[in-house]
Order: C-alpha cells, then structure tokens, then sequence
C-alpha cells in the first residue's frame, strides 16, 4: 500500500506513526514544504488525558515527548490586582519544534520517508497511492481547491491574537486580564520547557487600534506587548516567530473525505487557542484515522469510519472552544466583577469544570467565592452571613418588595388539563407539591387571556370566575403550606393557538373543535396549519384589555408576580421577531417598531399590578435561525422592558419557526442570559438542560444569571431543592407535616456527601504534575 501525506505537522507526522506501525510494509511518504527544523510558535498544550491516549498509542514517542514537557497543575488568574490560583488541571507543554522533531525522528526510525522543502500543489505529484492525507494546516490549499466539495465554514471570529514566546518561568497556566488606557488585553501564558514560556496576547479589535497595534511590525507589536505586560514579564524579553496579529478561524468543514483524499487536523476543523486543543485534535485525529484503517477492509471503507466515527468528538470539542472563546471575546461584560467571581467565571466558562468540582480540588478558593456571593447579597440588605456563608442558589434575591427565599425556580409548564380553562384538582397538587418542594419561585404555566388565546383547549386561562376562584384556592394552599413566591405567567398562543394537546401532537392543529387564530402576520407555523388572522388595532385593543383584566384577576387571586410571556413563537413573540412579523405599518420593521405592541401591554399591565409587586417577561433571546432574533436584539429588548418598568427577564430560546437550529447541550441558554444580564445590567432568570444543584450554583456564582428555573426536572422531583438544600447544608421551609422527612434527609447527606466526594477523590487518577512532584521529594529520614 502506497500512502502520501502532505503536511508534516503534529497531524501528518503522527498519522504517519501509526498507519506505519500498522503496515509496516506500506511505502508511506511525508510531504512538507518547510525545512525539517522550520517551524512557527512555541509551545504546545496536552491534558492528562491526551497523554494517556499517546502512551496507549505509540510509547516510544510518549516517552520522549514526556521527558521533554513541563508539568504543571494549577491554572492562575490574574485581575485587578489580584490573583487567584486553582489546582488539580493536570496539563503540560513542549517546545512544538521539540514535538515536531521527535515525531520527525520517530516517523524515520519506523521506515517512513520524509520530503521536506517539498511544496505539492497537484494531487496528480502524487500518482499511484492508494491514500492521500491531507495534513495541510490551517490554510488547507487541498480543502480549499475543492471547497466545492469539503464545504468548510470558516467563522473568521472578531478578537485579534497573537502568538509570542518568552523567556519568563510560569509555575501554572496563567491568564493575565489586564486594563489599559485602550481597553482589555489579555494574555494567556505558560511554560513548555524549561526557561521559556508561550504567550497569546489577545484583544477586541476597538482596543487594538486605540493601541495603535494596526500597521505595527512584529517587534513593535511585541515592544507594545512588553510595555503593558512588563510588570509581570520584569527582564524577560518577547521572542517573536512569525507572530502577526491575526484573527482565528473557526472552521468547520461538511465533508472530510473526497474519494481516497482525506484531511486532518487543523485543515479540517479548528478549536480556540483558549481550551488548547489544536495540537491534540491535530493527533487525535490521527489515532482515529489510524483506528479506522485497522478495523475496515478497505481505504474507502476506513475513510467512511474516520468520519462518521470521529465527527462527534471533534465537534464537541469545537463546542466548548466556541463556549469559551465567546467568553473571551465578551470579558468586558465581567470587567466590574468581584476579582474571585471573574476568576471562577474564567474557570467555569466552558462548562466541564463546575462549583462542586472546584469545591473538591480548590475548597478555599469556592468557599472566597461563596463569600463574595453572600457579600453582594448583605450589600442589597439581607442579614446573610458572610463568613460561613451558604452556596449561591440558597441564598435570597430581592425583587421590589418580594424577597425569594432561594435562587430555584420551577419554570412554568403547561399541563394540559385545565377544562374550559378552569385549573383542576391536578393543578392543585401539581403546583402544591412543588411549592412545599422547597423551590423559591414556583411559575404557573401559560395561562391564557381569553378562551380563544388558548394553545390547546386543555389549557388554562384567567379570564372568568370560575378560574379566578380556582387560581385563588392553588395560591392559598401555596402560601398556607410553602414558603414559595408565586408568579403568573399571562399569554396569549397567537399563530400557535387551536392545536392538540402535547401528548396528541404538540403545535400540531386541531382536527376539529378549533378556533380562529390570530399573529402579528398571516403566516401558518406549519405548512397544513390555519392561517392566521393580521391582528389589526381594534384586535390589539382587545387583546391588551384582556392582559389588563386577566392581570387585575391574579392580583385578586394573590398571585405575588406576574410574567408576560413574549416567547416561543406565540403572539407577543411574533410581534418581535422579523421572522414572524412581516407588517408594514407602525408595528412592523425595525426593532423599536416590532416592540411596541409588546410594550404597550406590558406598560398597561404594569400600570394595573400593585407597584410593590415584581413583573418579568419572557423573551427567546435567538430564534436559533438565519435572519431571526440573535442576542444582540436580545439585549436591546430587554433594555426596553426595563425602561418600561420589568424587574427581570426570563431568558429562553427559540420555538419560533419549525426550520429553527437550535445547539443543544447541557445549560445551552445560559450564554444568553449572560449577554442580557450583563449588557443590559438587569436581573435575569436563565432555563433549558439545568440539572443539578451543582450546574445552579456554577451559573449563579459565575453572574451568568440571577434566578435559574429548572423545567423537565421538577416534573419527576417536585422535592428538587429541598434535598439538595439537604445535600449543601442550607435550610429551606419545610411544612411540619413533612419534618420527619426533612431531618432525616439532612442526616444521611451529610454522611452521603461525604462518601461521594471521598470516593470521587480516590477515584482520581494522580495527575502528572503530581506524580512528578512527588518523585521529586526526597524519601524521609527513617
Ligand atoms: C502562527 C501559529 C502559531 C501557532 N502556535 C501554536 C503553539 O504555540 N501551540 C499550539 O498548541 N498550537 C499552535 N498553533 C496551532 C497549531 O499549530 C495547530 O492547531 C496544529 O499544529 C495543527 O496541526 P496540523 O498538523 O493539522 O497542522 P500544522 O501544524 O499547521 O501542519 C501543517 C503542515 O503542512 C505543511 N504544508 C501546508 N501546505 C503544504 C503543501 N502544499 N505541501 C507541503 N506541505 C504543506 C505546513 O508547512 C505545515 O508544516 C499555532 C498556529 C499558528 C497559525
Ligand atoms: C411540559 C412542558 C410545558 C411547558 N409549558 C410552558 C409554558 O406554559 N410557558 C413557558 O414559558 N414555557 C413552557 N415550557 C418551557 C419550560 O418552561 C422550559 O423553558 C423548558 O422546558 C426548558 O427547561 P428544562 O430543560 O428545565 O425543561 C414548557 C415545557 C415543558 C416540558
């Protein structure tokens, strides 16, 4: 078999390796146009984990290029003066010249071929293999001569960056946030061999030209770098290698595989710099390929495995890249944060490490956090205490006058099964039980403003008599028997109305018993749905009248806030979004227009609910589709409704047109609520995939959202927040009838918990640094 890669990166190199270990008769042959000594930046990054995939792989290799690296396991934060320092990360770096020469060695001891100062730019150069890899880098002049084919998506992202060495000794993986007279820059620095260091500066393209940097050479760049960094740098200089300013690409490409041609490594897909996975995607990539071709019978075969098979992990990792490289473009948003709450948002921002996971490996550095926490809620006047202060989701949050006792909420949720809109005895034990579970903040579900602002006809309304005396005995029995607050939320289904109940076919219409629909436009939400009615201003009238009259009901009922939904494609969504308003007159057009009529009912409920008593709206921040809502519109909305009076917005996504391509995963809603909250500086409840106490007190602790409401899980655990109230040591009512419960619960927690972080800790591997660490003490005295 005759195999020729082009690229002789960590990518080509390694894929040589492998498939030669595999094949030791194959005639394979490494093209790389640069010299064998030529190569660009600095260091390069692996976790543990990536290591342990080398050792399995190939351990000559891994024993040369551990020898070489340095070890290092906490990660440092500096800002404002401050830094904070978290253990337990388990990394470590090489010179990529040293990498690169040791694959190079390797690849020869094993029989490959090595071309170097050999540029192809014609596959036909390469006549007779049976397998072309295309290990061209990042400028993949293969991906782009069949862009046609491969389709990449090259997401050429906003921030400048540049790649530079030093000189100067790091003993963690630093990240410096650094205020200059310009803006922010930051610099993300570590040490890969002994005496020097690799540092990625990296700005916001407004700061960079206030800096002055537009235009410069490297080494102005560099002097430039070296004048703000300098406090920390001292005596080391900045070495240089092609180091330019540059944006970084994200791409992504549709196909990897084109007939026996196959890329690899960064000419297939990229990840940030920030989470550090070039490289080992880069031989990651190789080891799958190299799987591939050991398992199928054929090269077609094998390249249909690599693909289909290694997809996945390469875009989660691309996920999390984009998760966190969008946190670093948006550092300004966090810029006035408390220094220990911007560095746990700095540890958190990719989701994989959480508030319980650092509690384990950095206890002092959570239990300041949480004392930060407490601080920022003492300063808004509760009597909290400081200095052994319970974890964020139980701590209280003021709204007007309404004090929440803790940061859960239940979401709210339709159950289908009101009659004539009237809520039934489910609802009452529905709501109850969740209520006497502990949450502090229990939703109802939409309830409709008239009979034919209804959803389904197993939806609830506040509209007559009849369900204002039903809503009235569900909000007693909840303030009797729970220290719950208790929101309306108020709607009306618009487009989406006259449709079956969830379990007949959600958003599906109704085969019979319908009613006529209204929107903002007449556009069906399916292709078979009705055709919806152009509400005009005498329909609008109405309909706000009828917020109005339901809204003065949930003040008779007791309700203590009330939630106007303007989300999920129903009417008042559809004012807001451009892919569902197409009017022409004074409601339809640019954003301030699209908001007006929302506004409007917003301003006359507010007008009519008790001043002391809070008013949140419900908004999908993006539609999740191409020319719809993005979060930037997000903002300006909630800018607007917080003029108007709102004391928090409700932050969810979506549900607007069917073609929608929401990116799901685990708290995916939450980078929304954080551009809300944080640019539009106002309380905001975040929702969607939050599971665990834990991901709660992670968002909270990080400001990424001031409330978080929990959906689905509330439906299978009505007692969620008392148990894990149980399980962090917090209190939270519990009526006396369930108090045996109660105590009982608390008991064995304290004993469970503790049993659980014990066997986590056992459970976890030593990390590198730490076994090297620990080699490196001398044995004691006997
Ligand atoms: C300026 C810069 C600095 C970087 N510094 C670092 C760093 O310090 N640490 C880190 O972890 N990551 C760094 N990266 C990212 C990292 O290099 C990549 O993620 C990783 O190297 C990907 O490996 P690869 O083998 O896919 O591609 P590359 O390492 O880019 O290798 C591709 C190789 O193909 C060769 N080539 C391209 N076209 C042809 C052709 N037509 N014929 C022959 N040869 C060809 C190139 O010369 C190159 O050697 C840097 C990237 C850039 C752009
Ligand atoms: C059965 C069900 C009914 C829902 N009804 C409503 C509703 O009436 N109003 C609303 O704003 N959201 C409604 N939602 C959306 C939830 O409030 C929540 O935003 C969503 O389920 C995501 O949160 P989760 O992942 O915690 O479930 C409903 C969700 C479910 C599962």
């Amino acid at each position: 078999m005759k195999i020729a890669i082009i690229g002789g990166g960590p990518a080509g190199l390694y894929a040589a390796i492998l498939l030669k270990k595999q094949r030791p008769t194959a005639e394979i042959t490494v093209y790389e146009r640069n010299r064998a000594d030529d190569t660009f930046g600095f260091g390069v990054v692996f976790s543990d984990a990536t290591l342990d995939n080398f050792e399995k792989y190939d351990l000559p290799s891994y024993r040369r290029i551990t020898q070489e690296f340095a070890y290092w396991d906490d990660i440092a934060v500096h800002f404002r003066g401050s830094v904070h320092r978290v253990g337990g990360n388990g990394f470590c770096g090489c010179s990529r010249r040293t990498l690169l020469t040791i694959l190079q060695d390797r690849a020869r001891e094993l029989g490959v071929t090595l071309h170097f100062e050999v540029d192809i730019d014609d596959e036909a150069q390469l006549e007779g293999a049976d397998l072309i890899i295309l290990a061209d880098g990042i400028n993949s002049r293969f991906r782009d001569k069949y862009v046609a084919h491969f389709q990449p998506e090259v997401d050429l992202r906003s921030n400048k960056f540049a790649w530079m060495g030093s000189t100067r000794p790091l003993d963690a993986f630093t990240f410096i946030f650094q205020e200059t007279e310009w803006g922010p820059f930051i610099a993300h620095a570590y040490q890969y061999e002994a005496g020097h260091s690799t540092w990625i500066f990296e700005t916001d393209p407004k700061t960079f030209a206030r800096a002055g940097l537009t235009g410069l050479d490297e080494r102005q760049s560099a002097d430039r770098m070296q004048q703000i960094f300098g406090w920390f740098l001292g005596d080391h200089p900045l070495l240089t290698n092609r180091s330019m300013w540059r944006n970084f690409p994200m791409i992504r490409s549709k196909r990897w595989v084109r007939g026996n041609m196959v890329l690899l490594g960064d000419a297939k897909a990229t990840a940030h710099f920030s989470i550090g996975s070039g490289t080992k995607l880069a031989m990651e990539d190789a080891i799958a390929l190299a799987d591939a071709m050991q398992r199928a019978p054929n090269v077609a075969a094998a390249l249909d495995r690599y693909e289909h098979g290694r997809r996945e992990e390469v875009e989660k990792t691309q996920h999390a890249a984009d998760v966190s490289l969008v946190w670093f473009e948006h550092v300004d948003r966090f810029w006035d944060f408390d220094p220990v709450q911007f560095a746990f948002g700095v540890m958190t921002r990719a989701k994989a490490i959480t508030y319980d996971n650092l509690t384990l490996r950095a206890p002092d550095f959570v239990a300041e956090v949480d004392k930060a926490f407490a601080r920022q809620v003492r300063a808004k006047g509760f009597d909290v205490d400081v200095d052994r202060p319970v974890a964020p989701m139980f701590q209280p949050l003021r709204l007007r006058e309404m004090t929440i006792a803790n940061r859960a909420v239940v979401s709210p949720m339709c159950m289908y099964s009101a009659e004539e809109g009237v809520p039934t005895d489910f609802h009452l034990v529905h709501y109850g039980s969740r209520a006497i579970g502990g949450a502090g903040l229990i939703f109802t579900e939409m309830t409709c403003i008239s009979r034919d602002a209804r959803i389904t006809p197993g939806c609830a309304g506040l509209w007559n008599d009849a369900q204002e005396a039903a809503w009235k005995r569900i909000v007693d029995f909840v303030h009797a028997n729970s220290a719950a607050k208790f929101a309306l939320q108020l709607g009306h289904a618009g487009r989406k109305g006259a449709t079956r109940l969830m379990w007949d076919g959600m958003d599906r219409p109704l085969a019979e018993g319908g009613w006529d629909v209204v929107s903002a436009s007449p556009l069906p939400y399916f292709p078979d749905s009705q055709v919806p009615r152009e509400l005009d201003r005498a329909a609008m009238d109405q309909i706000r009248d009828a917020f109005v009259a339901a809204a003065e009901r949930g003040e008779r009922c007791g309700f203590d806030m009330l939630e106007l939904h303007c989300a999920h494609g129903y009417l008042l969504a559809s004012f807001l979004s451009p892919l569902t308003n197409q009017r022409t007159d004074e409601y339809g057009g640019a954003l301030d227009n699209r908001l007006r009529f929302p506004l409007e009912v917003f301003v006359a409920m507010r007008a009519v609910w008790p001043a002391h008593k809070p008013m949140s709206v419900r908004i999908s921040a993006t539609d999740w589709a191409e020319g719809g809502m993005t979060g930037d519109d997000a903002v300006e909305i909630a800018r607007a409704f917080a003029d108007a009076g709102v004391d928090l917005i409700d932050v969810s996504t979506g549900q607007t047109v069917r073609d929608a391509q929401p990116i799901y995963g685990r708290m995916f809603q939450i980078p929304f609520s954080d551009q809300v909250r944080n640019e539009a500086r106002i309380a905001t409840m975040c929702v969607g995939n939050i599971t665990t106490a834990d991901q709660i007190n992670t968002i909270l602790a990080a400001g990424r959202a001031d409330l978080v409401a929990l959906g689905r899980p509330h439906l299978v655990d009505p007692s969620f927040t008392i148990k894990a109230a149980a399980w962090y040591g917090a209190d939270v009512f519990c009526p006396p009838q369930y108090l045996p419960g109660k105590e009982q619960i608390v008991r064995n927690s304290v004993r469970d918990r503790q049993d659980v972080e014990d066997l986590k800790i056992k459970a976890k591997p030593k990390t590198r640094a730490e076994l090297r660490s620990e080699a490196a003490k001398p044995l004691a005295a006997e």
